[in-house]
Formats: C-alpha cells, structure tokens, sequence
C-alpha cells in the first residue's frame, strides 16, 4: 500500500536534515512509526545523506527478524526498496517485558554501530509504552542512547508518563495517520510466521557442543539444559555480541544440540542465545 504522507512530515523531514544526529521513534502499536521511518529513509538517502536505521521492535521488526534487533546502513533509494538488515542481535523474545536490561543495551550497541555509519541514525522502537515497563524500557533507551531528537507519535495522552520526564531533549509530536491500519493479534504473529519461514527456506542441520561455546539466556550465562524443554526453540548463532544467524534447535542432550539454519558455515560461532521463542 501507497504510504500517504502527512502534511506534518516535511517540516520534519527538514529538520532531521538539518539537525543530522540520532532521533528515536515513540508510539504505541499501530501509529505509524516504521512507516514514518521508512519515508524518512528515502526521503533523507534522495538528498545525498546516507541514513542507519535500528529497528528495536524486537516483536514486529520491518527490517530483521522477530526477537531481534537490526540496522542496516542505506545510502541509495535502491537499497531502501530492498530494505536488509547488515548486523543483528537476538534477544530470544518478542516482548521486551522480561529483557529490559538486555533490549536497552544492545539497541544502545547497534545505535553506536549505526552512529559510526551515517551523520542520522533513526531508532524504530516496539509499541510497548503502556505503565511502568513501557516508561522503564523507552526512559532507559532514551538515557542510554541520548538522542538528539524524539518524534513522539500519540493518539490521546498514552506517552505522557514517559514525555513528562524528558526535559533536555526536542520532541516533534505527531498524530497517527488517518491511513494507519491496526493489525490484529493474529496478523502480528502471522507477520512473524512469514519472516521466519522466509528467513528458514533453506537450511543445513548443524551439531554443537557446549564445549565450543557460551551459552547466554536472557543475558545470563546458562547451560544447554534449558533448551532440553524446547525442542523447536529459536537460537541465536553469535560471534560474541553479533548475531551471525538464527536456528530451530532440534535433538537435545546435556551436551550438545542439533539445530537447522541456513548459515553455510559455524566458523566463527563462540556464543548461542537461547529464548523464550518457538516454532
Ligand atoms: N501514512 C500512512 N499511509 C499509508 N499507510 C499507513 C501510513 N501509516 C501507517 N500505515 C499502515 O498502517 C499499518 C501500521 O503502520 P506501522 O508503520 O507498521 O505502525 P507501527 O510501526 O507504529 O506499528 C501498516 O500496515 C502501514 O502500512
Ligand atoms: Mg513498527
């Protein structure tokens, strides 16, 4: 679908351009934020100006995978229309409400990386904002990564909770698009579905032993043990804090797993992250 721009955007537009710096999107589900970003994008890669993107909305990522967090780098339109992610890390969930800490951080992580990429770097954020984890998560994120700007998308009031504690830093607040779409429970975990079966095409069966790795769960060292309850769990294959690929564990003992994923290679494999993910 066509996205229609709102009247608000170009002012925005000119000053992102302007401004440069990083900009982290606020908004509950459902207001538009990666459609906003992805205009931004284009808008800003059409004037010359190459742009990061991290897509912390670990639930519905537009640019990685569920229970990731991604950033890619775009310099042309041409690569916008393709819209891949380059680095990625697995937080092992697709609600941030377990993980807090580890969501802050690693968004944190990939925001520097894009930072070091491109004079913009726009954070996409998932739509949990309501009470205190909302105001916890979006707090952290913003004091951790220290933006330059937020774009605040609000139907009623639902992100006072959060702006009223921000004090030194521009707010351009917006109202969702009339054009916007609400997407059900099951449409969500459908989007997820088909990004997953798209990313699994093809895949190879691989063989791991603890001894070769670390394994982490919700940011904690852990052992293979955890996955013995969940044949079918999403893992991340990591070079430390990198995620190189995701696989679908399979047969389990307490020392080693099978998995499939469509890495050609465990080379450079030296941590598993394990979740609360299955398929
Ligand atoms: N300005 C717009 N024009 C057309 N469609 C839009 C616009 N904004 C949002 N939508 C549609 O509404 C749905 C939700 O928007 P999205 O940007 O994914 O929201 P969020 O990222 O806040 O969850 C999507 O299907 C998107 O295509
Ligand atoms: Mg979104």
């Amino acid at each position: 679908m066509e996205t229609v721009a709102q009247k608000e955007w170009q002012g925005l537009f000119e000053k992102l351009a302007a401004e440069k710096g990083t900009v982290l999107l606020l908004g509950a589900t459902d207001t538009g934020k990666s459609t906003l970003v992805r205009y931004m994008i284009t808008r800003l890669v059409e004037t010359g100006t190459p742009v990061s993107l991290v897509d912390a909305d670990i639930g519905q990522s537009s640019l990685g995978l569920p229970g990731t967090i991604s950033l890619q780098t775009f310099h042309t339109p041409a690569e916008v229309e393709i819209f891949r992610f380059e680095q990625l890390s697995f937080v092992g969930a697709v609600s941030p409400a377990r993980i807090i800490p580890l969501v802050i951080e690693e968004t944190h992580r990939m925001a520097l990386l894009g930072k070091a990429k491109a004079e913009i770097t726009l954070i996409d954020t998932t739509g949990l904002v309501a009470g205190e984890l909302g105001r916890e998560l979006k707090l952290g994120k913003i004091g951790a990564i220290g933006p330059g700007r937020l774009i605040a998308i609000e139907r009623h009031d639902e992100l006072r909770h959060i702006l009223t504690s921000i004090e030194d830093i521009p707010v351009s607040i917006l109202k969702p698009s009339p054009m916007v779409k609400v997407r059900s429970q099951e449409a969500r975990s459908r989007y997820r579905l088909s990004k997953l079966a798209a990313y699994f095409a093809s895949t190879r069966e691989f063989f791991l032993s603890t001894r070769d790795v670390r394994i982490f769960y919700r940011n904690r060292p852990a052992g293979m043990m955890v996955l013995q309850a969940l044949p079918g769990t999403l893992i991340g294959l990591n070079h430390g804090d990198e995620t190189l690929g995701l696989g679908i564990a399979g047969e389990l003992d307490e020392d080693s797993a099978t998995f499939r994923t469509p890495l050609t290679s465990l080379h450079k494999i030296n941590r598993v992250i394990l979740g609360d993910i299955t398929v």
